[in-house]
């Protein structure tokens, strides 16, 4: 049962030390496995299949910045800088805070799930709409391109809101497990 329990998440090993640091601990149950589900937020069965949430953070962030740095090159040739609030939006909302946010749902092993995806992708738009629309706004001073400014705005705060309560949910699970496997070791 340890053995599979390890199997079932590489990047979860650190979750098999006894939070009293006692020693390792083992997983005879069911409900000792249930445990460690809480922490990973993940499928197994789904592993390996289907885009994992820091996946898609990482590939929106790489593809963000490569657009984003190539509109700074752009700038810098043409010497015409009007869409640089476009250009700093796409970099930072695209490329810097999907990467955070991949690092982080990486970092705590969450690889599926209806919030991290809607947190993930609310970014993802959030960062597509507000420089698109800063674009298209400043290239054209037309307003009918200001409400696609707006939607990104609101999708990205969004997304940051959402963040902040994943990280919330994820400090109270920990706290519960850890409890949860101290009870059962001992
Ligand atoms: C190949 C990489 C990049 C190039 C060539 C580039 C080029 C530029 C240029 C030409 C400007 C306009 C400067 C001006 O208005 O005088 C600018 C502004 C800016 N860039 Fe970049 N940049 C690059 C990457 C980045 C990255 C990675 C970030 C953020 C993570 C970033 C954030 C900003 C910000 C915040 C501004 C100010 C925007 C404003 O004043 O409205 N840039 N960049």
């Amino acid at each position: 049962m340890l053995l599979a329990a390890l199997r079932a998440d590489d990047n979860r090993t650190e979750m098999l030390l006894d939070p009293t640091s006692a020693g390792l601990l083992r997983f005879d149950s069911d409900e000792q496995l249930k445990l460690m589900a809480v922490f990973r937020k993940g499928r197994p069965d789904l592993k390996g299949k289907i885009m994992r949430i820091s996946d898609f953070c990482f590939i929106t962030a790489a593809a963000a910045a490569l657009v984003g740095m190539t509109m700074g090159i752009v700038m810098g040739i043409s010497q015409d800088f009007t869409l640089a609030p476009s250009h700093a939006h796409l970099n930072l909302l695209g490329w810097v805070s999907m990467a955070i946010y991949g690092l982080y749902h990486r970092g705590v092993g969450r690889t599926s799930g209806f919030g991290g995806w809607i947190q993930a992708g609310s970014g993802a738009l959030g960062a597509a709409f507000m420089a698109g629309g800063l674009g298209l706004y400043l290239g054209s001073h037309d307003e009918r391109f200001v409400p696609l400014v707006i939607t990104g705005s609101l999708l990205a705060a969004l997304s940051m809101l959402l963040f902040l309560a994943l990280v919330l949910f994820d400090m109270r699970d920990r706290r519960t497990s850890a409890f949860g496997m101290a009870a059962h070791s001992g």
